[in-house]
């Protein structure tokens, strides 16, 4: 890239101006957003999976139209990001067919297996919590499509967030079983949600890259202890204990201090090797491959109607 226009490129970024699909951009940030974008896409698409495995199975009506309904914000949150990873030259069907063929990730989290009820609220309070920790920041991302997806995907995400802490406590101030139940979801998704930002500082190849073009507002580590901080008093309110013996909030950091997660079991699960990575991959062809006829028939009836239109 021309040093020059790099330079003007990153006074403009450093100004706080957003930048738009046709300004001129670096190879490298135009990359980097396809790769955070479509991944990000793909994760709302996934993430769907674990959760609309418990849609038959909620435990009233209520419960059951509320996880409905978010399951398919989630779906929309996908195509929101999708459409604005298109305004940088990728085609939704090419970053489908990347995500399909395992060459573009998705978080970590969905390999995780939903096993009962509990696990459902612990997701929307832990697995949204983290997203919207991540997420908030995300609102004021460089590049303006992204920065507006942001904007409504947030709007949605605290109802989610808010819909998981209440079927949580529900279960946590439930019989001793499910108390029991509330806190084994707890035991089981409290690292996954801690790997949701990512590996630490250290080993975050990308950090320093994206905050200077302010894709990313902070890091990994950042972020993951202002999760830790907000989430401890709202486990302490539900009467159930963070899975970690060493957590403790330290007086002269103004924090909590807490145990990483077990690093060579994140590198596993986003190399393909988690729970349930095969599953959620096989799902996810299945569809695509179930859905073929509905993309050719669109096709073909636009074609059609293009044709009457030249006729
Ligand atoms: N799951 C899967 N892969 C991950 C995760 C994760 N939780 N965290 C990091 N990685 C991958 C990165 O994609 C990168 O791999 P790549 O080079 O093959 O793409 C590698 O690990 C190294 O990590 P970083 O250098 O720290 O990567 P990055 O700067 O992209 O930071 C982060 C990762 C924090 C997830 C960032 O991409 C981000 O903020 N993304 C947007 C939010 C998002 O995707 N949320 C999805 C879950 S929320 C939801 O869907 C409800």
């Amino acid at each position: 890239d021309d040093p020059e226009k790099l330079a003007a490129f990153q006074a403009r970024i450093d100004a706080g101006e957003k930048i738009e699909p046709k300004d001129w951009m670096p190879e490298g940030y135009r990359k980097t957003l396809i790769r955070q974008i479509g991944q990000h896409a793909h994760s709302e698409i996934v993430g769907q999976l674990p959760e609309g495995n418990w849609i038959t199975r909620a435990p009233t009506l209520e419960r059951k139209a509320i996880l409905l309904a978010k399951v398919q914000d989630e779906a929309g949150h996908g195509l929101y990001l999708y459409c604005a990873a298109e305004t940088l030259g990728v085609s939704r069907d090419e970053i489908t067919e990347m995500l399909l063929d395992g060459r573009m990730k998705y978080s970590s989290i969905f390999n995780y297996p939903t096993l009962n009820w509990a696990d459902i609220g612990a997701v929307g309070w832990l697995v949204d919590g983290a997203a919207i920790m991540n997420q908030v920041p995300l609102q004021r991302t460089s590049f303006g499509p992204y920065s507006r997806a942001m904007i409504r995907i947030c709007k949605e995400e605290s109802f989610h967030q808010r819909q998981g802490y209440d079927a949580i406590r529900k279960m946590a101030e439930g019989t001793p079983e499910q108390k029991k139940m509330a806190q084994d979801a707890l035991n089981r998704l409290w690292y996954p949600s801690l790997m949701m930002f990512g590996p630490s500082d250290k080993d975050s190849v990308h950090s320093a890259q994206s905050m200077a073009w302010k894709i990313k507002m902070n890091t990994n580590d950042e972020l993951r202890q202002k999760f830790v901080d907000q989430t401890v008093p709202q486990a302490e309110y539900l009467g159930l204990t963070i899975p970690d013996p060493d957590l403790k909030w330290n007086e002269e950091r103004g924090h909590y201090d807490y145990t990483d997660p077990d690093w060579s079991e994140f590198f596993e699960v986003i190399k393909g090797n988690g729970p349930c990575n095969v599953d959620r991959l096989a799902a996810r062809n299945k569809a695509w491959d179930d859905g073929a006829w509905v993309r050719d028939g669109l096709l073909a009836h636009a074609k059609k109607k293009a044709t009457r239109q030249h006729a």
